[in-house]
C-alpha cells in the first residue's frame, strides 16, 4: 500500500523507520497533544509493530510519511479505526463492526510549517473517499491543537462536536472534525 503526493511518499511502516520514529516520539512537543509522553527509543519498535498489526487486521492503517528528495522520515499520517460508542481505537484493542476512519498527523518538530502534513492528509483523504468507498472521515483533536485544527480545515473537515469523551481520551477531551463525501 502506497500513497504519492508531489513531495511525499507515503508507505507502510518498516523497521528501517526506527531513528525516525525515535526523533518524532521522542520529542516531548510532538506528543504534547497525542500521549502526552515521550517513548524512549527501545519501545520505538513494538509501536512499529503495533501499526503493522493494524494494517494486517484491517487493510489500512498509519503511513510513515518519506520526503522525496532524501527519503526522510517526515512523520506519520494515515488511518485509525474507532468504535463510536466507546471511543476506543483498534490500534489498543480488538474491534469489529462499523468503524469511523480517522485521519491522523504528525511531523518531526524541525519540518513543521511546510505543508508537509496538509499534503499527505489530502492524500489519504482522497484515497478514503476514492478507492476505499468511504463516505466519511473524521479526525480527533485537542481544542488547544490550533495547528492541527489548521491542517483539518485545509483538508475540507469541519468541527461536528466539542468535548467527545472516552475511553483512549483520559488527560483530555477532544473536538470531533468531520468530512461527509
Ligand atoms: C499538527 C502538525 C501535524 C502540523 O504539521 P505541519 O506539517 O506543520 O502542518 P502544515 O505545514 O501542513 O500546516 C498546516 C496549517 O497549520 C498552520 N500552523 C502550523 N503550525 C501552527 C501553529 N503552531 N499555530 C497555528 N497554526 C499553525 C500552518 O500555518 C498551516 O496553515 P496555513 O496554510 O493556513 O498557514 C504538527 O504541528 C505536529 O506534528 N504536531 C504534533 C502532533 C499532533 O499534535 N498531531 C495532531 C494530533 S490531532
Amino acid at each position: 500500500m502506497r500513497l504519492e503526493t508531489e513531495r511525499l511518499i507515503l508507505r507502510k511502516p518498516k523497521m528501517d523507520d526506527l531513528d525516525g520514529y525515535a526523533e518524532l516520539w521522542g520529542d516531548p512537543e510532538v506528543v504534547q497533544y497525542l500521549s502526552g509522553t515521550t517513548l524512549p527509543r527501545d519501545q520505538v519498535p513494538n509501536a512499529i509493530e503495533r501499526m503493522l498489526g493494524h494494517w494486517e487486521r484491517h487493510g489500512v492503517g498509519l503511513f510513515s510519511v518519506l520526503r522525496k528528495e532524501d527519503e526522510r522520515l517526515v512523520g506519520r499520517v494515515g488511518y485509525l479505526l474507532w468504535d463510536p460508542e466507546r471511543w476506543a481505537n483498534a490500534m489498543h484493542e480488538r474491534l469489529d463492526g462499523d468503524l469511523e476512519l480517522e485521519i491522523g498527523w504528525t511531523v518531526v518538530r524541525s519540518l513543521w510549517g511546510n505543508g508537509y502534513a496538509t499534503e499527505a492528509a489530502l492524500a489519504c483523504r482522497d484515497h478514503a473517499l476514492g478507492e476505499l468507498g468511504r463516505e466519511r472521515v473524521i479526525s480527533l483533536i485537542a481544542p488547544e491543537n490550533t495547528a492541527s485544527i489548521r491542517v483539518a480545515e485545509k483538508i475540507g473537515e469541519t468541527l461536528e462536536r466539542r468535548d467527545v469523551r472516552g475511553e483512549a481520551f483520559t488527560r483530555m477531551t477532544v473536538d470531533l472534525y468531520s468530512l461527509t463525501a
